[in-house]
């Protein structure tokens, strides 16, 4: 059974007051999503495995807790998922990252590969795969099986604006999977946008409308 986690707190609430609307230019809108996307992780990493190991400060030997190696993995589903993937890596420093690059068919709405380059040991690390928008979910379960092929078990879909369409194709194809979500909307509209929504991330962070 999905975990689905939408990240309640005042501040997520004001940043998509900002992001959601039209008049935010992009540079503005890929801040606000670097932004968010520092909010969810710090939900999405709270139980990650730790390694208690022996350092020396400039007092004593003492034993400290760091990050189980090897380090996660952040996976951006391009284009989109880059800012949030930055964004990740500016919490995480020494994560390997990943790109899975597909695209909606203007037609169809299903994704359409056309790049993967995944890092090493899938399987030994916690894997963050990252799309600010999870819409009919087709992009994401399409990822996450790309992810499991290459044998990541441990997967967290990070999102900022997702909707129940998409939660349900999540969890129908890869009912393991936690979800993090900035937030939760309404639905998809006749094209497959999600309503409210933000319009289209892509284009929006990179002022290619
Ligand atoms: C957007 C978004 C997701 C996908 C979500 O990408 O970043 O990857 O759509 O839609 P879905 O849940 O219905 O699959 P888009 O296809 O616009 O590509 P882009 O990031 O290259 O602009
Ligand atoms: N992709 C987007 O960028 N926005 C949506 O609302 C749906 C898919």
């Amino acid at each position: 059974m999905n975990r689905v986690q939408v990240i309640e707190h005042p501040l997520v609430k004001h940043k998509l007051s900002l992001l959601r609307n039209v008049d935010t230019a992009h540079g503005d809108f890929r801040r606000i999503c670097r932004e968010l996307t520092v909010l969810v992780v710090y939900e999405a990493t709270v139980d990650l495995p730790l390694t208690e190991i022996t350092i020396s400060t400039p007092m004593t030997e003492t034993t400290v807790m760091r990050l189980h190696r090897p380090e996660p993995a952040v996976v951006a589903i391009l284009r989109a998922g880059l800012i949030m993937a930055e964004a990740t890596i500016e919490l995480i420093p020494h994560a390997a990252v990943g790109h899975i690059g597909m695209y909606r068919d203007p037609e169809t709405h299903q994704p359409v590969d056309y790049y993967a380059k995944l890092p090493d040991r899938l399987g030994d690390r916690a894997v963050f795969l990252v799309d600010p928008m999870l819409a009919t979910g087709g992009s994401a379960v399409n990822a996450l099986d790309t992810l499991k092929e290459a044998g990541a078990t441990d997967i967290r879909l990070l999102c900022i604006v997702g909707c129940p369409e998409g939660v349900s194709a999540v969890h129908a194809a890869h009912p393991d999977v936690p979800l993090f979500l900035a937030a939760m909307d309404e639905g998809l509209d006749e094209s497959d946008y999600i309503v409210p929504g933000l319009g289209d991330a892509g284009d929006r962070i990179f002022g290619t409308l």
